[in-house]
């Protein structure tokens, strides 16, 4: 019986992880996406990796309300505002704290398979493509942001699909035994 416990505790673990890692997804699919992409330019700039040239305090400000910021001269907000020819992209007053948690996870997952940006350094660029080779021996690229996230999802699910198989397993022998006994 204790372990039944454990193995509900951990399948419980299990799925919540998942949904913190797909809330930041959805999130970003419902309210982001029409604009932005992860790796390549859209109406705004790609976000995968923005842990790499902003600070997640900006980031927050800037996703509630990106004019606030730039009319109050923030000069990152101003240069990406003139970068991308002015176009205002729509405050989300109503995204609360974990929200943008969820979408920074979610954005931030796999910094070390994202393109560098133009901020790091020659030296940085060749550091982390050693690490890469390091880190994916015999691999051709590392995984791209979608596939590390399907792969990801697909771990869970099937954590989860062997928990629940494992449980009502537990559960069946339980019944039985327990009906013998009474009945013997
Ligand atoms: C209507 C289009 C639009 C939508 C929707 C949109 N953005 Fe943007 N975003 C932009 C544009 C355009 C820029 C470039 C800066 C500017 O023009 O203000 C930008 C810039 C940014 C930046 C700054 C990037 C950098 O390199 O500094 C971040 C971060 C960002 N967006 C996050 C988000 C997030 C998160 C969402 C969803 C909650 C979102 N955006 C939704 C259009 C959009």
């Amino acid at each position: 019986m204790r372990t039944l416990v454990i193995w509900i505790s951990l399948g419980l673990i299990g799925l919540a992880l998942a949904q913190s890692e797909d809330k930041g997804k959805n999130l970003f699919q419902q309210r982001c996406a029409a604009c932005h992409k992860l790796e390549q330019k859209l109406i705004g700039p790609p976000l995968a990796g923005i842990s790499q040239r902003r600070e997640k305090s900006w980031f927050a400000q800037f996703v509630l309300n990106s004019q606030a910021l730039i009319q109050a001269g923030d000069k990152a907000a101003v240069e990406v505002y003139e970068a991308y020819n002015k176009q205002v992209m729509p405050p989300h007053p109503d995204l609360s704290q974990e929200d943008i948690e969820a979408l920074w996870a979610y954005l931030n997952v796999s910094t070390s398979a994202s393109t560098s940006g133009p901020v790091a350094s020659a030296a940085a660029s060749s550091a982390s493509a050693e690490e890469k080779a390091i880190k994916y021996p015999g691999e051709v690229r590392p995984l791209s942001q979608e596939e590390a996230g399907f792969l990801r999802q697909t771990f869970w699910l099937l954590v989860a699909m062997t928990v629940g198989v494992t449980l009502l397993l537990g559960l069946a022998i339980h019944v039985v035994s327990t009906r013998r006994r009474s009945s013997s």
